[in-house]
């Protein structure tokens, strides 16, 4: 039988489960700094967070961000999206996504983008199925700041 999947807008008391699917992202944050940030983005209109529910049980997270450059359209950005590994390819991912462009279309953004690492060729295949073309190539520059 196939399970119901509910989409909805994370709430504070979120922060564990995401923290635990943030793990599967490959990012070891603290559940204390994903309360601290989540606490933060739920205040601000430009950014979404959403949870998938399965039986009532969070099994993936998106997250959003309204990036309005000087010089180019506003878009909306995907900062993050992860769902459970036991839980992937039951369309999870796609509903997390069409929730979001839903959200970017009411913005009046006409393109949602993200960068995803070169290394998750099944990510890439799941964005390709879902209608996602590759725009570009880029490198990632970054410096460490001394404190
Ligand atoms: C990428 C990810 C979010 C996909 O989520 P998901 O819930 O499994 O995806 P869906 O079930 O909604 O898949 C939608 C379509 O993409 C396909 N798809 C999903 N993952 C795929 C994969 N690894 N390889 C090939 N196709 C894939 C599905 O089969 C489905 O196709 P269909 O509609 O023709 O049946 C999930 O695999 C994940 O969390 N991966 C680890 C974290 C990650 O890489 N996040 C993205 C960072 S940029």
């Amino acid at each position: 039988m196939q399970k119901k999947i509910v989409v909805r807008e994370a709430v504070q008391e979120d922060y564990s489960s995401l923290t635990r699917l943030a793990w599967q992202l490959g990012h070891q944050a603290e559940s204390s700094q994903i309360s601290t940030r989540l606490l933060d983005l739920l205040q601000r209109d430009d950014h979404k967070v959403l949870v998938a529910q399965v039986d009532g049980e969070i099994a993936g997270w998106v997250h959003a961000f309204l990036n309005r450059p000087l010089h180019k359209d506003t878009v909306v950005d995907i900062a993050g999206l992860v769902v459970d590994e036991n839980h992937r390819k039951m369309g999870i991912g796609r509903r997390l996504l069409e929730a979001v462009e839903d959200w970017a279309k009411n913005q009046g953004c006409e393109q949602v983008t993200l960068s995803s690492n070169i290394t998750r060729e099944g990510a890439h295949k799941f964005y390709q199925n879902i209608g996602y073309q590759r725009a570009k190539t880029q490198y990632t520059f970054m410096k460490e700041l001394l404190k």
